[in-house]
């Protein structure tokens, strides 16, 4: 059982305005991989630049569609773990409160958290790499990459690669959020991917009470008011008990 320190349950019990930042921490437990963990991360087996940037798409579509692809079944493949479930619960308790995930499994969505900002994209969805269509209906084959209906061009996966940029509305919705929160919860998340690693400064530097949730310390650790280290969804049920009974 943790002890968690009486200011922070006084500090949650008042507060109206609450944003949580997560990351792929908050999924480990769900069975999907992180991208940082040194033996079972996926940046530990693949090199970024092969496998998540636009040069890469252009490169070899096919290699970077069937990862997504294997991502995407292994992502509709999970379900979610108590740290999904807390945070559904702390936002019935909040009256304002935001979600904002790096994470492109939907899993918060499936388990029930309404307001969430989806700042990398999802990897449910796919689109068309060049006027942007959705697609829901593609035919999958050993050969090559799915084609857009309307203009032919290659599908692709809806997330964020690196040197893209970050949706705005997401974005903007996700800084106006933060500059205006009384806590910010930094959960499962390395906090070294920009621009969603300076929210947590951001909000600390506006005067909110910034929270760490993390399997171990990260760089924002020292900056931190309160830092718990372990499984999200071992702390944030506890936690949500601790505070709402
Ligand atoms: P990382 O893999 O960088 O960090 C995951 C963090 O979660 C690490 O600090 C782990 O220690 C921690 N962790 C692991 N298991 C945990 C658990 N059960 N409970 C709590 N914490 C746990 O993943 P992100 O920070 O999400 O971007 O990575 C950010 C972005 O980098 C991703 O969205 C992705 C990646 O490249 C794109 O693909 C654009």
């Amino acid at each position: 059982m943790i002890n968690f320190p009486p200011e922070l349950i006084t500090y949650l019990k008042k507060a109206t305005r609450v944003v949580v930042l997560t990351g792929a921490g908050v999924s480990q437990e769900s069975g999907l991989s992180t991208f940082r963990d040194a033996q079972s991360g996926l940046w530990a087996q693949y090199r970024p630049e092969d496998l998540a940037t636009p040069r890469a798409f252009a490169r070899d579509p096919k290699l970077v569609w069937d990862w997504y692809a294997h991502r995407r079944e292994s992502a509709k493949g999970a379900s979610p773990n108590l740290g999904h479930y807390a945070l559904v619960e702390m936002e019935n308790r909040i009256s304002e409160f935001t979600l904002i995930t790096q994470n492109v499994d939907g899993l918060h969505r499936i388990a029930g958290s309404k307001n969430i900002l989806e700042l990398h994209g999802n990897i449910l969805n796919v689109r068309c790499s060049e006027c942007g269509m959705f697609a829901d209906n593609w035919e999958d084959d050993l050969e090559s990459v799915p084609r857009c209906e309307k203009c032919n061009a290659l599908l692709r996966p809806d997330v964020v690669w690196f040197e893209e940029s970050l949706p705005r509305e997401q974005l903007d919705a996700a800084v106006s959020a933060t500059r205006a929160c009384q806590i910010f919860f930094s959960i499962g998340t390395s906090g070294v991917v920009q621009p969603a690693a300076a929210l947590a400064h951001a909000a600390k530097a506006e005067g909110a009470v910034v929270v760490e949730v993390n399997a171990e310390p990260t760089p924002l650790t020292a900056r931190a008011d309160f830092a718990f280290h372990g499984k999200s969804g071992e702390i944030l049920p506890e936690l949500v008990k601790a505070v709402w009974g």
